[in-house]
């Protein structure tokens, strides 16, 4: 059975949730699952932006089935190729063999290389380059690593909505609910939404940058991201933490401490040292074990706040694996601007701190503070002094 909704009088919804997926890309959890975005425009042509992935595709193509009623299907735009979108092409093509697909000349590639029976089938487009429907008439804007290098976005001249492809996206199925307005966004999607921003697009950056840049001299008056909710209201809200995270910038001043502890003791350390820092009088500290966190949340809340912790027991003369891990991916993913605090832990020689300033010191803007807490095996009372000191160089750089 169908479940579409209606975005305008003649603008639909005709997406779907996946519950099923456990791991996004097979790699990032999505206990709240995810949707899909599709959206489909009845105008003197029908024009389909975008598919949905094959897990939902039997969903999806009833959707669409059931909004064009027997209309024939004219156009096919695709902003973006990645799979959880492109998927069903294949299928809309057997279903609907006059269809002609409108995309950029690398997406085309990226079809044939997906192996999709797309010859005669696709008209490409250019930045700038516009198409008109009947009353309504887009736009299209490359997009260029948001999130890979085929993406554009298109922008419907007539009414003002902003086709995003992946940005302004967000992990979270909607369950019934489409509009910004009909969640509690800040309270129950931001973690989400920027978790899939700084796992999936973060390493791009600079790309968003200029993606935004564009933005700003149109007047967009909805915005229908390919994830998550669609944006009909406070628009500027989620431009805001798009335009924050892109520039790396900490959206919170705070303290996120990661530990990497095998008996507990590095454990126990890093928990005094959030006890001092709430007693200091700063309480926006968040803390986690990397052994029991998924990387996804640590890179997720590493965006988030201005200042990290990192304490690591040693293991095999460097970094203990899990934290190495999470330190690769926040440089893959590209994160500056942080001032990161060490706290190293050794029964015998202690070299996590070592081996994590080297890691830092490679990254672009990142600042280790001038201090650092080495614990041998376990703290005792003669080293509470030296902590003291530790939190209170964080504190004062905290408030600086
Ligand atoms: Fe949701 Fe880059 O695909």
């Amino acid at each position: 059975m169908h479940c579409v909704r209606k975005v305008l009088d003649d603008l639909y919804w005709v997406g779907a949730d996946d519950h099923r997926l456990a791991l996004f890309e097979n790699i990032h959890p999505i206990p709240r699952g995810v949707s899909y975005n599709s959206y489909l425009l009845l105008d003197e042509k029908t024009v389909l932006f975008d598919t949905a992935d094959w897990a939902v595709g039997r969903q999806f193509l009833e959707n669409v089935q059931y909004v064009l009623n027997g209309r024939p299907l004219d156009y096919l735009v695709i902003n973006h190729m990645e799979p959880d979108h492109g998927a069903s092409i294949e299928e809309i093509l057997l279903r609907y063999p006059e269809v002609k697909i409108i995309s950029t000349e690398k997406a085309v590639m990226l079809m044939r290389q997906f192996r999709f029976p797309i010859d005669g089938k696709t008209e490409i487009v250019k930045e700038g380059d516009t198409r008109c429907f009947g009353a309504h008439t887009v736009t299209f804007v490359e997009a260029p690593m948001v999130h890979w290098p085929e993406a554009m976005v298109t922008y419907d001249t007539t009414n003002g909505v902003l086709f995003a492809a992946d940005a302004f996206g967000s992990f979270g199925a909607l369950d019934g609910k489409l509009f910004n307005d009909e969640v509690n966004f800040d309270r129950d999607w931001i973690d989400d939404a920027r978790r899939y921003y700084t796992n999936i697009v973060g390493k791009y950056g600079p790309h968003v940058q200029a993606l935004l840049k564009k933005a700003s001299g149109i007047d967009i008056k909805m915005i229908c991201p390919l994830h998550g909710p669609v944006w009909r209201t406070d628009l500027g809200y989620l431009i805001d933490k798009y335009d924050k995270w892109s520039r790396y910038e900490p959206e919170e001043k705070g303290v996120l401490i990661v530990y990497a502890s095998m008996y507990g003791n590095t454990e126990n350390a890093a928990r005094i040292l959030a006890t001092k820092l709430v007693e200091k009088g700063l309480t926006n500290i968040a803390v986690y074990d990397v052994s029991n966190t998924h990387v996804s949340y640590l890179i997720s809340e590493s965006f988030r706040y201005s200042h990290i912790v990192l304490a690591s027991v040693t293991y095999n003369l460097g970094m203990y694996p899990l934290m190495h891990n999470y330190l690769m991916d926040m440089k893959a993913l590209n994160l500056q601007k942080r001032k990161v605090a060490i706290m190293e832990n050794g029964s015998w020689a202690v070299k996590s701190g070592t081996r994590m300033q080297d890691f830092l010191e490679g990254m672009k803007q990142m600042e280790v503070l001038d201090t650092k807490l080495t614990i041998s095996s376990a703290l005792r009372d003669e080293n509470l002094e030296e902590m003291d000191a530790f939190a209170e160089r964080i504190l004062e750089s905290v408030q600086a």
